[in-house]
């Protein structure tokens, strides 16, 4: 949800404007994601690096995740969207812990939209912390080093509450940067990537259709080759290798 604070400061305002209008774009994008039969959605609210804004806007951060918690419960309660949230929750204010909790298990048994916000979030953070708990779990006699595949792996990762819907398919990034900035690194190995110009406080519902369409587009290939090519198979082939 990038350029909240630019979206603001060309107009003149304050930053905290930019994540004022960010945040009411998220009550519209969820929707609008449910409505488009997105399984899954995850938005990257604040990263582990964002730690080092000044106070004053982390502590608006705080306040607009706490509202748009509240208000919206009941809202994504009718529209069956289940909510978790991913990152160093520990680190959050324990006031805001016990919102998280409280709507997170509100929501819980419902099956739509699996809509997930990264909060204090970071891929890095997220790898290092999953080899530490497998070295844990080694260490006690819970695994072993030669049980470590990509799959078990996965299993201590945030992402892993998500199950089969961990993995990327769509990363969508506004503002006009071409970065992953530290998200979801691992799960995004195959994503297929859509930058927009367009700051967060401006997306809407039509570019997140744009970009599913985008995306639609694409041949995902896995590393592998495309179905319809023709076999590589010329008379030439070996003379071609050698050369
Ligand atoms: C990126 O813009 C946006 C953020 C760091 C914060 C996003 C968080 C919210 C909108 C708060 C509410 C969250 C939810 C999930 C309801 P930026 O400040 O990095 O913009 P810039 O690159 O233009 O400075």
């Amino acid at each position: 949800m990038d350029g909240n604070g630019r979206w603001a400061q060309k107009r003149g305002y304050p930053r905290i404007f930019g994540h004022i209008r960010g945040s009411a774009r998220v009550r519209l994008i969820v929707r609008a994601a449910s409505e488009l039969g997105v399984k899954a959605l995850t938005l990257y609210a604040f990263s582990t690096e964002n730690w080092s804004r000044p106070e004053g806007e982390r502590s608006v951060l705080w306040r607009l995740l706490k509202k748009h918690l509240l208000r919206e419960a009941d809202e994504l309660q009718r529209q069956n969207v289940r909510l978790r949230v991913i990152g160093e929750v520990e680190r959050l204010d324990p006031d805001l812990q016990k919102v998280v909790s409280a709507v997170v298990d509100k929501l819980k048994n419902n099956t739509g939209l699996q809509l997930t916000f990264a909060v204090s979030y970071g891929a890095r953070s997220e790898l290092v912390r999953a080899a530490q708990l497998f070295s844990q779990d080694c260490l006690q006699g819970i695994r072993s080093t030669s049980d470590l595949t990509e799959s078990v792996f996965e299993r201590y990762l945030w992402t892993s509450v998500l199950g089969d819907l961990a993995g990327v398919d769509l990363f969508v990034r506004t503002s006009g940067e071409r970065r992953m900035s530290n998200f979801l690194l691992w799960q995004s190995a195959y994503a297929e990537c859509v930058f927009i110009d367009t700051c967060w406080p401006d997306f809407g519902p039509h570019h997140l259709r744009g970009a599913i369409e985008e995306y639609s587009r694409r041949e995902r290939r896995f590393g592998g080759v495309s179905a319809q090519g023709p076999e590589f198979t010329s008379p030439h082939s070996e003379d071609i290798l050698l050369k």
